[in-house]
């Protein structure tokens, strides 16, 4: 039977050959969708950087797209509502530092209290004046990570005797916009994108906000913010009035919630640039996501512009992302401001981020002046990042 169909389908290719007809009910179609080999959304992603970044970053682009390929660096957020003991020991004695609290007031003098061999000033921290610049660091968040160039590695975080984790690991450098939106005693503050909890995390840490509204238009992922919040926060801190927990569209926050807020952070969805490059899950550069990717920039834009609408006068909001495109960062803050200013009313002038810059460049590496706000760039020996941050102040 199979001798008979191979003859059959030689004849009919040596028909063919011959220019012969073949019957359409004999013909072979080929399979193009099942056979053709897709293009992985990593190479598609590769591929854009390489074009956009390669224009945008000239000569160092080279560098940090080697960086963005190489295994990221993690730091350990502190978990105060835990108590491992000898957890901070430990974390120096494998030569961590808290990079946070490192150098955080001269006032203190490098002997301080608590302060360990390593632990000393920034040396760019130097003068009273440019310390007064840098936002008000709570004591509170504390956060470990190994030296430039150390690529060692944090174990996973211990539970302590209650089941609370110790700490939670993430990119350090996700941490500098917390810094930044300089939360202080009895503020209210808004996180807008807040899933999967990461900065929510943090905030919570400080023990300074009177009201925190949680708010991601994802239902499921913000199930992961209440799953992260319960394994880190004794229930108390995160049910109770004082946290309250929305799935709303953040782009609504501005009518919904107009001048209310002390502290607002936008941290949008961007094209997660490390994530992009390296994971198939999930990604943003697949074909049947280009639309959504396309769109990403008048998203961010409408989320910022509710953001700074629902931010008090006087009050600060806080625009970031995980991504280096200058569409997505410093084009959407001009694009935003131009929109509150004229369609809302709203006046928001930029800080300057140039102290906590200073204050932090032993730590991270940043990209060259930006025209607007601050970004972190991967590089080999501080693999952290991309972070890109900009602050504002409400003025009107
Ligand atoms: C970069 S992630 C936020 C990360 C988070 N801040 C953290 O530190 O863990 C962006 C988030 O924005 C959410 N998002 C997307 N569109 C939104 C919208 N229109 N309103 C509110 N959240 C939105 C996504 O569901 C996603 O969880």
């Amino acid at each position: 039977m199979a001798a008979l169909s191979g003859t059959k389908t030689l004849l009919l290719r040596a028909l063919r050959g011959f220019g012969c007809v073949v019957p359409r009910r004999q013909r072979v179609k080929t399979k193009w969708a099942a056979t053709l080999p897709r293009i992985p959304a990593t190479s598609l992603a590769l591929h854009n950087f390489d074009v956009n970044y390669g224009l945008q970053f000239g000569d160092l682009w080279p560098s940090v797209r080697v960086a963005m390929l190489c295994e990221q660096k993690y730091g350990a957020l502190i978990n105060n509502f835990s108590d491992v003991p000898g957890l901070l020991s430990e974390l120096r004695f494998k030569g961590a530092r808290d990079f946070v609290q490192s150098g955080r007031s001269l006032g203190e003098g490098t002997g301080g209290a608590g302060r360990l061999p390593g632990e000393g000033l920034t040396p760019a921290t130097g003068s009273t004046e440019e310390e007064s610049m840098l936002p008000e660091m709570s004591p509170n968040i504390r956060c470990f990570v190994f030296p430039k160039g150390d690529i060692a590695r944090f174990k996973p975080a211990r539970p302590d005797s209650c089941g609370t984790l110790s700490y939670y690991l993430l990119d350090a450098a996700s941490l500098l916009p917390v810094l930044a939106l300089d939360v202080r005693e009895g503020h209210t503050v808004l996180d807008l994108c807040a899933a999967p909890g990461g900065k929510t995390l943090a905030l919570l840490q400080t023990h300074a906000i009177s009201q925190l509204t949680v708010n991601d238009v994802s239902e499921s992922r913000m199930n992961r913010v209440r799953r992260t919040l319960q394994s880190y926060l004794p229930r108390e801190v995160w049910s109770g009035n004082r946290v309250a927990m929305t799935t709303i569209d953040g782009q609504l926050w501005g009518e919904m919630a107009r001048s209310t807020f002390d502290r607002v952070l936008v941290d949008v969805p961007c094209t997660t640039d490390r994530h992009s490059v390296m994971e198939e899950e999930n990604n943003i550069f697949k074909k049947m996501r280009t639309k959504e990717r396309q769109k990403l920039p008048a998203l961010q834009t409408q989320l910022l512009v509710a953001g700074m609408e629902a931010t008090r006068p006087g009050g600060v909001v806080l625009y970031s992302t995980c991504t280096l495109s200058q569409l997505q960062n410093e084009m959407v803050v001009e694009q935003a401001m131009h929109v509150a200013q004229d369609e809302r009313g709203v006046t928001v002038e930029v800080e300057d981020l140039g102290p906590l810059e200073r204050h932090f460049e032993s730590t991270f590496h940043f990209a060259p002046r930006q025209r607007l706000g601050l970004l972190v760039i991967p590089h080999l020996t501080a693999n952290f990042g991309p972070t890109y941050l900009c602050k504002l102040r409400r003025v009107r």
